[in-house]
């Protein structure tokens, strides 16, 4: 059998990425970007997922619901059909030998490359525009937030990152640290330089939420994955829809239940509901119907399978422990190395 850690490394090609558990998984969240990176975690290169809980510390206070975010990120990748014997799936913190690295490559990373970095520049800037002190309200987690991420990167030797456009910068400074240290230290140990893999503008497809914009845990404007029926079904109620009477012809396409309809639906369905909606006669209240139905028949088994996950003691322990240990080792492999390069110990 040929599992995700059987050391195969030395001629894959490795892909990595980091889920951020900052909240409640939705549907946006499965169609944008955990369905793509299931799809793409089953392709040639060998691929490590990770929940990067330690990143989530920057902003996450509540420790309960940290916890709790963590554990239904994992496990809603899982139920969405991520593959653990296929992908190396673990947690961030059971990796301690990215925050040793972490310090290393702080010592040899420019403080100006941190201070053109886009999440800190958009905080500055925002403190600056409405006349308070330009740090005010950032803490040292934020600014340094790059290099973590940098480290989650080259600690296991990725060659490609996929990531939503908003991070390539992030994996842009994580090439340069690599490029600092294979250029100070390169005779001794080089670190692989990475790429980001963006998907192109067509592919990301991405969903309306409940107020008409892009369905977005920012705009709280989000539908729930894992929903009891009829809680689904009411949020599905609340989609806006226009005036238009139920004999009159309908524009499928300014429709945002039929945009979501459309990512959930088969095509069959699909073709048949726009004809049908264009035919007048059907009222946004049938398609609403329709709409819950369908995402119901969808999600059902995935929440089945998120609800065994989430008990305590279940097969995601099982996952995360073995995922972990096979990314430490990795980890320690290469902190060895750099150990080594740098002159300690
Ligand atoms: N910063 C990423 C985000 O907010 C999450 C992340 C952390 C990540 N470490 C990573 C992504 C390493 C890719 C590779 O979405």
């Amino acid at each position: 059998m040929s599992s995700a850690g059987d050391g195969a490394q030395a001629t894959r090609k490795t892909s990595l990425t980091g889920i951020k558990p900052t909240g409640e998984p939705h549907l946006g969240n499965l169609i944008g970007a955990i369905e793509p990176a299931i799809e793409m975690a089953a392709g040639d290169y060998e691929s490590l997922y990770f929940i990067a809980d330690y990143h989530a510390l920057t902003t996450a206070r509540d420790p309960e619901l940290l916890a709790q975010w963590t554990r239904s990120v994992a496990a809603t990748w899982l139920a969405a059909g991520l593959d653990p014997q296929r992908t190396v799936f673990y947690r961030q913190s059971d990796v301690p030998e990215t925050f040793e690295l972490t310090w290393v490559l702080s010592c040899i990373t420019g403080k100006g490359l941190m201070n053109r970095a886009h999440a800190y520049k958009a905080a500055r800037d925002a403190n600056v525009a409405a006349g308070e002190d330009p740090d005010a309200g950032i803490n040292m987690g934020l600014y340094n937030y790059p290099i973590l991420m940098a480290v989650d990167i080259l600690i296991m030797e990725a060659h490609a990152v996929p990531v939503g456009r908003d991070q390539a910068q992030h994996v842009e400074i994580a090439a340069d640290i690599a490029g600092s240290f294979n250029h100070l230290y390169g005779s001794r140990y080089r670190f692989v330089v990475p790429e980001a893999v963006i998907p192109p503008e067509t592919t990301g497809h991405t969903l309306p939420g409940l107020d008409g914009r892009k369905m977005s845990k920012s705009y709280d404007n989000y539908i729930p994955l894992f929903l009891p029926a009829s809680k689904l079904r009411k949020l599905v109620r609340r989609i806006p829809t226009d005036s238009t009477p139920v004999e009159a012809p309908k524009d499928p396409d300014s429709s945002a239940v039929f945009q979501i309809l459309a990512q959930f639906a088969s095509d069959d369905v699909v073709a048949d509901t726009r004809a049908r909606l264009e035919a007048g006669g059907v009222g946004w209240g049938d398609l609403k119907n329709q709409l819950a139905d369908v995402l119901e028949e969808r999600l059902a088994p995935m929440r089945e399978r998120y609800e065994a996950l989430m008990e305590p003691g279940s097969e995601l322990d099982d996952a995360l422990a073995k995922g972990g240990e096979i990314a430490r080792e990795r980890a320690s492999r290469v902190l060895r190395s750099v150990r080594h390069a740098v002159g300690i110990g």
